[in-house]
């Protein structure tokens, strides 16, 4: 038994006892008239509520990104009549989504009836990786439609499943550049967020060459390249991604360092030569046994003293982060593969693959990525 589970094979009595009161009318009828018990009362009606509206609360996003407003109210706060008119909304309509973005503290009430930034919309600014995210949610919300025909797996059409296209390929390294074009950008859009914080925690001065399986179209590496001016790049992706990359590469000066090869990587041998291998927002888009074909792959193409880097949003289970369980695991499921693991799921698969040891990270934002990294066992070999 894991120490997870001793926890709560123990604390099993008490949670069937707060379930039985909690699922009582009378007792929710007392807890919330009972100065003492009425706060913890209304902290669960609350969260129960905001669980119930938040597909609402997330269209209200999605209405703020698709009118630009943040970028509107980023030149200062406006009164109604000026924001409508720059919105193309009635007033009344405009008053309506002030209020709803207000109250989730996208945007906020200022002094002489105007509106301004909120602390979550003023962290918008500067970061397209977020609006682009909430743009393409439109796929995802379509799919979720119908939430038990996808834990179903029945058969039917899904848009996020045609946006990723290598998700239900049998030979994804044969797909054309207008396949992979639109989700290669939307990576490239949000990957300055998760470079961040892989640099911030992990140094790299002590590596000579990093290989980026999975690169996109290199803005990864492209970060790794301003912070260590002595690495050598290389970044492996499916043969149009890589095309794309090998581009960047070039409008950035990185031409001489920094090569982008195509393939399959659940086919071919990785490229060898590198001592650090990255796998940023990869290992959660792929099955069990292609993780491990990657994982064998990846300790293959290492020399003893290189190191394998996994960087992505990790299940936080037992008291898992709707972050992680809920929004990647529904994400994934819509999009026909994969599933976000936990770090011992991952720490087991990596010793089975041949990886002696593994070590978190910490890493400042975990719930945008975690990081692990690996050491090869070559006294495996
Ligand atoms: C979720 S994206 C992550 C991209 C990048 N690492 C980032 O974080 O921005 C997954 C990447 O894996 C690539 N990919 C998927 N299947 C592949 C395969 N079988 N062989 C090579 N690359 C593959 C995709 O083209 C895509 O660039």
């Amino acid at each position: 038994m894991q120490a997870s589970d001793l926890a709560t094979f123990w604390l099993e009595p008490v949670l069937s006892l707060r379930d039985r009161l909690v699922a009582s009318p009378r007792f929710r009828a007392w807890a919330a008239s009972n100065p003492l018990t009425r706060p913890i009362a209304r902290r669960q009606a609350r969260s129960l509520f905001d669980v119930t509206a938040g597909f609402v609360y997330s269209q209200v996003l999605a209405a703020c990104v698709r009118l630009q407003l943040f970028d509107v109210l980023a030149a200062g706060p406006q009164a109604v009549p000026d924001l409508a008119r720059r919105l193309g909304l009635s007033e009344e309509a405009t008053v309506r989504l002030m209020r709803a973005a207000g109250s989730l503290k996208l945007v906020s009430r200022r002094s002489r009836g105007r509106w301004g930034l909120g602390p979550l919309g003023a962290a918008m600014i500067g970061n397209p990786g977020i609006a682009a995210m909430v743009e393409h949610h439109a796929l995802l919300y379509a799919d979720l439609k119908e939430p038990l025909a996808l834990l179903r797996e029945e058969p039917g059409e899904r848009q996020l499943q045609n946006y990723w296209s290598y998700a239900r390929s049998e030979t994804p390294s044969s797909l054309p550049a207008e396949r992979v074009g639109a989700y290669t950008q939307l990576m490239g859009t949000s990957q300055a967020m998760i470079s961040q914080e892989i640099l911030a925690a992990y140094p790299l001065d002590r590596h000579r060459q990093i290989l980026d399986v999975g690169g996109g179209d290199g803005s990864f590496l492209t970060a790794v390249a301003e912070r260590a001016p002595h690495l050598r790049l290389t970044l492996f992706d499916l043969p149009p991604v890589a095309a794309r990359a090998q581009q960047r590469f070039a409008d950035k000066g990185l031409g001489e360092r920094a090569l982008a090869i195509g393939g399959d990587f659940l086919r071919d041998p990785l490229p060898r030569g590198a001592d650090l291998i990255s796998l940023v927002r990869i290992v959660h888009d792929h099955p069990d046994d292609a993780v491990m074909t990657l994982f064998r792959a990846a300790r293959v193409a290492l020399p003893p003293d290189g190191r394998l880097l996994i960087a992505e949003p990790m299940s936080a289970a037992p008291a898992s982060e709707p972050a992680t369980d809920a929004y990647f695991g529904f994400y994934l499921m819509a999009m026909g593969r994969g599933r976000p693991r936990s770090v011992p799921e991952i720490r087991t698969m990596l010793r089975r693959a041949g990886f002696a040891r593994t070590r978190v990270v910490p890493s400042p934002t975990p719930v945008l990525a975690r990081v692990l990294v690996a050491v090869p066992d070559h006294s495996n070999v």
